[in-house]
């Protein structure tokens, strides 16, 4: 619509400078040193909510984060849009390997960087600006509620019960996200399932205290070759993981599916040039998109124990750690494949040590309709800005909170997201692409004016 353009275009300059304001508030949910800043953080996004034209926003309180919830009812009447966001981000380190300070936003290139560029603040912003542009143009097609959550880089803890609590106020008939990617500007594509999480913490003990390597070494267990053997044999010679039981619930696809899935436009060589690696790796029969959005994986996120430090010690450490995630698909649950890997790492074990295995948040997988009227309005929307169909894709990142929105509200989510896999989310120099965020703020108009209408048919 001409109106939306032309408002976009005076006020591109100021939707750009407001972005850099909220990308200048360390927003770290992880760590409780920034607890103020999260604080600050939802009260700017509350204040953005209103001044783009809420008739509400609340910072509700958690025992963890706030929750902003803010709501534009214009007619009972008319379908609802439940927007779901987060303002929190992910910590920044390691800060050496930024080129700009990661809470000193810098556009370059025609990319802005800074953490939470794309994940999510960028992303959610969007939706807060398109807000202001259909109010302020007079043209808003529907009604809109906003939750935009400050714990989703740490498991969204307290974001289910706000929603049990919530559920009368809550009522929508569709959940719309921008957190996800897209596969590029000229291939735009929208993700049509999110991996579920399980995720470990364990702990292998040896001997009792530390011990001298040259007095006890050679006699007594090594905790970190014991967990490293133990790590290990997670895979076997097919990259196929061995935990008893854990692909047992697991759908294989059909042959139709897989061509549908592999047709999506994808350079292996292209992807091991950018990632710097010779050769890909992953389980056997599988391709690299099959094996990131539809088969379920076992990773190592850390692994410490003895001694790190300047030049060095002869230590048999008593302890060794590791974090090991495991990505879920449809039909495995988070809990029983926590419960699954407990079991099997702790029968790993030989006598000479000890282990522990702790669980840490998790989030159930999720598969979005893509025969559903709000699909077909996300799909319209981005052929009307791009000028070409999305391709649906299986995204292989989680939002733990989608599953809940269905299994609470029992609502529907589309994941019409903008980010592209190289924006760098969790790492040094995440970036955004200053046309990106553009093109979520004019796309978003017109998914809300094409779900009212097919509402409506
Ligand atoms: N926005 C991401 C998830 C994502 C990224 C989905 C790219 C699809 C494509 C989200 O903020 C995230 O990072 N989620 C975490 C899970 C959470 C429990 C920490 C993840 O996927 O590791
Ligand atoms: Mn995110
Ligand atoms: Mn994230």
């Amino acid at each position: 619509m001409q109106v939306w353009n032309d408002y976009q275009q005076q006020h591109q300059q100021r939707f750009l400078d407001e972005l850099m304001d909220l990308l200048r508030i360390p927003s770290v949910s992880a760590n409780s040193a920034h607890q103020a800043d999260t604080a600050r953080c939802a009260e700017s996004v509350q204040q953005a909510l209103l001044s783009a034209g809420c008739d509400l926003a609340e910072v509700c309180p958690t025992a963890g984060h706030p929750i902003v919830y803010a709501e534009k009812i214009i007619d009972p009447a008319l379908p609802t849009v439940l927007t779901y966001g987060h303002y929190d981000v992910q910590p920044p380190d390691p800060l050496d390997l930024w080129t700009t300070g990661p809470f000193d936003p810098q556009i370059r290139d025609g990319k802005i960087y800074a953490r939470g560029a794309c994940d999510d603040k960028g992303q959610m912003f969007m939706h807060v600006k398109a807000l202001e542009l259909m109010h302020k143009t007079n043209t808003l097609p529907c009604n809109l509620k906003f939750i935009i959550e400050g714990e989703e880089e740490v498991g969204s803890t307290n974001l289910g019960s706000f929603l049990e609590a919530n559920k009368d106020r809550l009522k929508a008939d569709i959940v719309l996200v921008s957190d996800t990617s897209m596969i590029s500007m000229e291939h735009p594509s929208i993700e049509t399932g999110l991996r579920g999480l399980a995720y470990m913490e364990v702990e292998v003990t040896g001997p009792n205290r530390d011990l001298h390597s040259g007095v006890y070494g050679g006699a007594v267990a090594n905790p970190i070759t014991i967990l490293c053997q133990m790590i290990a044999s997670l895979h076997d010679e097919n990259n196929h993981i061995t935990v008893k039981g854990f692909y047992d619930k697991v759908l294989e696809l059909n042959g139709a599916e897989r061509e549908a899935l592999n047709k999506a436009p994808f350079d292996l060589d292209e992807y091991k040039n950018e990632l710097g690696v010779k050769a890909d790796w992953g389980e056997k029969g599988y391709t690299a998109l099959e094996r990131t959005g539809v088969r379920p994986t076992l990773e190592l996120n850390g692994i410490w124990g003895g001694y790190i430090g300047e030049g060095a010690k002869t230590v048999l450490p008593s302890k060794a750690y590791a974090k090991i995630s495991m990505r879920l698909v449809p039909h495995q649950s988070s809990h029983e494949i926590a419960q699954l890997f407990t079991a099997h790492f702790q029968s790993l074990a030989p006598d000479s040590v000890q282990v522990k295995v702790t669980e840490h948040h998790g989030g159930e997988p999720v598969v979005t309709p893509t025969d559903s009227i709000a699909y077909q309005a996300a799909e319209k929307a981005i052929e009307q800005t791009f000028g070409k169909k999305p391709i649906p894709t299986r995204g292989g990142g989680s939002i733990p909170i989608i599953a809940l929105f269905e299994k609470v509200l029992g609502l529907k989510t589309v994941l019409m997201g903008f980010g592209l896999d190289n924006d760098n989310i969790h790492s040094p120099n995440e970036k955004y692409d200053v046309a990106n965020f553009f093109k979520g703020i004019e796309t978003i108009p017109h998914f809300h004016q094409n779900f009212a209408a097919l509402s409506k048919a």
